[in-house]
């Protein structure tokens, strides 16, 4: 199994740019069901999920296809299966978003219950209540979600909770249901937004994206078109936070600015310079940075998925900082490795109370889940002496060749196995 072997102690210091983001690339690609076209997706990013996701749709038989630029084709005209198995589902819970498309255009889908994984456990039910809501039969059975239909019927979905992938799921299945679609309570997530706008370039009719209320008119079939996937902003502040936590000045190219505002708030609150321009950040820190206080909530809040890098962020503060995680039960499992480094964490229900001491120390440390493995890469990058991360296969499911793009930045980084 590979491990990250890190160096502590170089400040970070250069240019780094950012990879289209893994969470808006897998419902786009999830997308290329809804048509018999075919959907060219730029700015992929090259990341575990991507190659699962794209294994699962070339065994349903979407002919794919690379081009010179780097763009991937994928074309739906042959598609033979409406199944979602076990084995690829387990690993990655994002396949569920195929469930949507393939009722719609295909009236059946055979989709693995994801089940529970380590940060918590994850249910489906909002997707499937809508689903149903659309006029689909569900049953599950076996351990799978069997769901079929003729052709979907617009309603108004109230979501009882605010979900990302369950806003993708129903929106995509909506686009071709006979008549208006109004989700209520939807997610706000910029990466909603960008499936929204490859959804229309496809021709379909949302509107509303990016806000609360979306509304998607049906129409009867979608076309083909081209995406570029827009920029992967947890990537961009898991680079952010590691210079506000180990020190230097870096600029970050390729970048969406905007979709960031919680981070950079808090990031100015721990003492960084921040600059911005429409698609680049410039970050700078030259002293400890102090204590920021968060709490995890569903966008434009501080996302859940930048709560482990803040951890860090807090451990070698000055000063105490309390962080607190509202969207999953189970996702302070970093808390027990970042200890092993030094740091000083006590956990009280979803909260974490952080005491910043002068200095981490290097040790072997495990990765639990994706962006827990980013925050003990940051680690390694400022406790002195040399933190070796084990099971970083969590980490290539999220960050495109994360150790030399640290590396390029005079971090001291190697994959070893
Ligand atoms: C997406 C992101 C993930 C991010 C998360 C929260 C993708 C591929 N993944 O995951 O990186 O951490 O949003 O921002 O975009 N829930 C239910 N019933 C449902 C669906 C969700 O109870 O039917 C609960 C979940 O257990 C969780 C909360 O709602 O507590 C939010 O989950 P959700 O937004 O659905 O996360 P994902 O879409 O899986």
């Amino acid at each position: 199994m590979e491990k990250l072997s890190i160096e502590g102690g170089a400040p970070l210091e250069g240019e780094v740019s950012i990879s289209g983001a893994k969470n808006a690339a897998l419902p786009i690609l999830c997308a290329s069901i809804l048509t018999a076209g075919t959907l060219r997706v730029e700015n992929v990013p090259r990341l575990r999920d991507v190659t699962t996701t794209l294994n699962l749709l070339g065994q349903m038989g979407m002919e794919l296809s690379l081009d010179d630029k780097l763009g991937l084709s994928l074309r739906g005209d042959g598609l033979h299966s409406v199944v979602a198995p076990y084995e690829l589902v387990k690993t990655m819970r994002a396949s569920i978003l195929v469930l949507g498309p393939l009722v719609a255009r295909f009236g059946e889908a055979k989709v693995s219950l994801p089940g529970g994984c380590a940060i918590g456990v994850r249910p489906v039910d909002q997707h499937i209540k809508g689903l149903r809501a659309l006029g689909a039969e569900i049953d599950i059975e076996h351990g799978y979600i069997h769901a079929r239909a003729g052709r979907l019927k617009g309603t108004r979905l109230v979501m009882d909770l605010v979900t990302v992938t369950g806003t993708e799921n129903l929106m995509m299945a909506a686009c071709l249901a006979e008549g208006t679609t109004v989700i209520e309570n939807a997610a706000r997530e910029p990466e909603v937004a960008d499936l929204a706008d490859c959804l229309n370039a496809m021709g379909a009719r949302v509107e509303g994206a990016g806000g609360d209320v979306i509304t998607v008119h049906g129409v009867s079939a979608l076309h083909g078109a081209t995406h570029r996937v827009m920029p992967d902003r947890i990537e961009t502040g898991t680079f952010l936070a590691a210079v506000a936590t180990a020190g230097g000045r870096v600029t970050v190219r390729d970048c969406l600015p905007r979709s960031l505002d919680a981070v950079t708030a808090k990031l100015a609150e721990a003492g960084a310079r921040i600059e911005t321009g429409p698609d680049w950040m410039r970050i700078e820190m030259e002293r400890r940075p102090s204590a920021v206080n968060l709490r995890t909530a569903p966008y434009p809040a501080f996302p859940t998925d930048m709560q482990a890098q803040f951890m860090t962020l807090n451990c070698v503060a000055d000063g105490t900082a309390t962080i607190t995680e509202t969207i999953f039960e189970n996702r302070l499992m970093h808390v027990q490795e970042l200890r092993r480094l030094g740091a000083a964490i006590d956990v009280q229900g979803n909260t974490a109370i952080i005491r910043g001491v002068d200095r981490l120390e290097g040790a072997a440390v495990m990765a639990t889940d994706l962006r827990a493995s980013a925050s003990l890469v940051i680690a390694g990058l400022v406790a002195q002496g040399t933190t070796t991360v084990d099971r970083i296969y969590h980490l290539d499911r999220g960050y495109e060749r994360i150790e030399e793009k640290l590396r390029r930045l005079g971090a001291r980084v190697q994959r070893i196995s």
